[in-house]
């Protein structure tokens, strides 16, 4: 007697060859001098080091990867405070509570970033 369980397939390969797991980026893809979004965390290369911060500026959630970028300094577009974005620290306000900042884990050619929330959402 057969049981009509029905059969579940699971498709492919977790990976697909030429994709990244959502939570590893490849580094090529931050050219020095830039910054990205990598999930709700910003990542910038900071002359071929990368620094990870939350995306959102602390004043009043200014997207920091539109800000301009000089060295270790991001510019929030939109009131000017100055953030140093390996450190976190707040160089020009009014801004006055310092970034959160991630450790970058980098394994070959591709990267991600440690302990970074799934939803800053509150
Ligand atoms: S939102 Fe960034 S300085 Fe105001």
């Amino acid at each position: 007697m057969q049981s009509d369980t029905p059969t579940v397939q699971t498709s492919g390969p977790a990976t697909q060859p030429n994709s990244l797991d959502s939570e590893w980026f490849r580094i090529s893809d931050i050219p020095e001098g830039s910054a990205r979004l990598v999930g709700n965390v910003a990542v910038f290369n900071v002359a071929g080091h990368l620094c990870a911060t939350q995306a959102k500026c602390p004043h009043k959630y200014g997207p920091l990867i539109e800000g301009h970028i000089a060295g270790s300094t991001v510019t929030c577009p939109w009131h000017g405070s100055e953030f140093d974005v390996c450190t976190g620290a707040v160089l020009r306000g009014p801004a006055v509570k310092p970034l959160q900042t991630y450790r970058v884990v980098v394994e070959g050619e591709r990267a991600r970033v440690e302990n970074m929330q799934q939803t800053d959402a509150k």
